[in-house]
C-alpha cells in the first residue's frame, strides 16, 4: 500500500494545527482577558433591562483589533443567557446584531431588525417609512402579550453613517424600548452626526485601549491551547508574536493572524514545530499582502507620488515636499498635476499607513518643511509595485 497516492497524501498531511477553526476572526472565545472591566461596564448599563426599564446608548471606541465586537458579543451571549433564568420579566427581551458593512443604509438595518424580531419585511420595494412603520408597530403596547424590547449592538457604524447619514439614529432613539450599543474605529465618527440626532442619542462612552505585549501573550496563549497540537509552538514563538503586534497598535487581531500564518508556514516546511523564524517570514508575508491589496486599489497618479517617494528613499534623500514635486514630474511626464493635488495624494497615503510626514523647523528665519518618509519595508513595496 505503501505507494498508493491516497495513502502518501494522507500521510503528508502533517500540520501543526489541532483545530485551525479557532484562530478565525469570527470565533467567540469562552474568556476575553484582559476586557472584563469593559464587559462589566456594558452589563451595569445592560442590566436595567431586567428590571424592564430601557438601558441608556453605548457608545465602544478603540482602534481595530481591540476585542470591541468580541466584547460586545460576548456581552450580548451572557445577556441572553441571563433572560432564560428571569422569564418573569415584564418585557420580551430582544438583542440583535448588525455589521454596518453587510447593512449598509437606515432601509436594509431597520428591515433585518423587523426580520429578527420576526415581522417579515422586504429588503427593497417598500418606501423608508413603511419600513419604519413596521418596525414601530413591534413595540406598540399590546393590551394581552408583553411589551418588547431591542437592544440592537450596531457594530462599525461609522461606515453606515458615512454612507447614508443618521437617519437610522435618528428612528431608532425615537422608538420607545430601543437601546443602541454602537462600535467604532474612529473616535471622531460623531462629526457625521447632525444635531437633530444628537439630541437625543446621549450615550456612554466605554474606551478599548490597544493591548500591550504581556495581554497578548494571554490572549494567544489561550488560543493556542485550542488551536494547536501540543508541543508545537513554544513560549517564545508567543512572545514573538505579542510583541510585534504590540507595535501593531495593539491590535489582537494581528496577533491573531500571525500566529495563523506562521502555523501555515511551519506547515509548507513540514515542520514539527513553529519556529521565530517562521514566525518572522509569517510577518514578512503579512505585510506583503496588505501593501499589495492597498497599492492595487490606488489611482495611477497616486501611484506615481509613491513611486516618487521609493525613488528619493532609495536616494537616501531626505524627502521634501518641493523634492517629491520635481521627481513627481519627472516620472508622470506628461500626466502631471498641480503642487496643492499632490499634497492630497500625501494626506491619502498618511491616512493608508504608507508613509507618515512630520513638520521640521530649519531654525530661525528659515521657515519649517513638510518631511515624507516610508512606513512599509521598503523591499516590500517595490516587489508590489513592480508586481502591477
Ligand atoms: N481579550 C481578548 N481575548 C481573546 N481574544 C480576543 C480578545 N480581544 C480580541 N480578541 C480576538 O481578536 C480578534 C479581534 O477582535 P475584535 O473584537 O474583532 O476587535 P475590534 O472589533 O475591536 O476590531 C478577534 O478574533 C477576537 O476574538
Ligand atoms: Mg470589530
Amino acid at each position: 500500500m505503501t505507494d498508493n497516492i491516497f495513502v502518501n497524501l494522507r500521510n503528508d498531511d502533517k500540520t501543526v494545527f489541532k483545530a485551525k477553526n479557532y484562530l478565525n476572526h469570527r470565533f467567540l472565545p469562552d474568556s476575553l482577558p484582559h476586557r472584563e472591566e469593559q464587559i462589566k461596564q456594558i452589563a451595569k448599563y445592560w442590566v436595567e433591562a431586567l428590571n424592564d426599564i430601557t438601558p441608556p446608548d453605548i457608545t465602544l471606541y478603540g482602534k481595530t483589533g481591540t476585542g470591541k465586537t468580541a466584547a460586545a458579543n460576548f456581552a450580548k451571549n451572557q445577556l441572553k443567557e441571563a433572560l432564560e433564568e428571569y422569564e418573569d420579566c415584564m418585557v420580551d427581551i430582544k438583542t440583535a446584531y448588525i455589521r454596518c458593512t453587510d447593512y449598509t443604509t437606515e432601509y436594509q438595518v431597520i428591515a433585518r431588525l423587523c426580520q429578527i424580531l420576526g415581522q417579515d419585511v422586504p429588503y427593497r420595494g417598500w418606501t423608508k417609512a413603511e419600513v419604519v412603520n413596521a418596525f414601530r408597530s413591534i413595540f406598540k403596547k399590546s393590551s394581552l402579550g408583553k411589551e418588547t424590547m431591542l437592544i440592537v449592538i450596531l457594530d462599525e457604524i461609522d461606515v453606515l453613517l458615512k454612507k447614508d447619514g443618521d437617519g437610522i439614529l435618528y428612528t431608532l432613539t425615537r422608538t420607545d424600548n430601543v437601546a443602541i450599543l454602537s462600535i467604532s474605529n474612529f473616535i471622531d465618527f460623531k462629526q457625521f452626526i447632525t444635531p437633530r440626532s444628537k439630541s437625543s442619542f446621549r450615550d456612554r462612552e466605554i474606551v478599548f485601549p490597544p493591548y500591550g505585549a504581556d495581554q497578548l501573550v494571554d490572549i494567544l496563549k489561550e488560543r493556542v491551547e485550542l488551536s494547536f497540537k501540543e508541543g508545537t509552538v513554544d513560549d517564545d514563538v508567543i512572545h514573538l508574536c505579542a510583541a510585534l503586534a504590540a507595535k501593531e497598535e495593539g491590535d489582537a487581531r494581528y496577533a491573531l493572524d500571525l500566529l495563523k500564518t506562521s502555523g501555515e508556514i511551519a506547515d509548507d516546511y513540514k515542520l514539527e514545530k513553529v519556529e521565530e523564524s517562521t514566525v518572522r517570514e509569517a510577518k514578512d508575508k503579512i505585510e506583503h499582502s496588505k501593501v499589495k491589496e492597498i497599492i492595487e486599489t490606488l489611482p495611477s497618479q497616486q501611484l506615481r507620488v509613491l513611486e516618487s517617494i521609493l525613488y528619493l528613499t532609495k536616494q537616501k534623500e531626505e524627502i521634501s515636499s518641493g523634492k517629491l514635486f520635481d521627481v513627481y514630474k519627472n516620472i508622470a511626464k506628461g500626466d502631471s498635476v498641480s503642487y496643492r493635488r499632490i499634497f492630497d495624494f500625501v494626506s491619502e497615503l498618511e491616512l493608508l499607513g504608507l508613509i507618515s510626514t512630520n513638520i521640521v523647523s530649519r531654525g530661525r528665519g528659515k521657515g519649517r518643511t513638510n518631511i515624507i518618509e516610508l512606513q512599509c519595508e521598503l523591499n516590500i513595496l517595490e516587489e508590489s509595485i513592480w508586481a502591477i
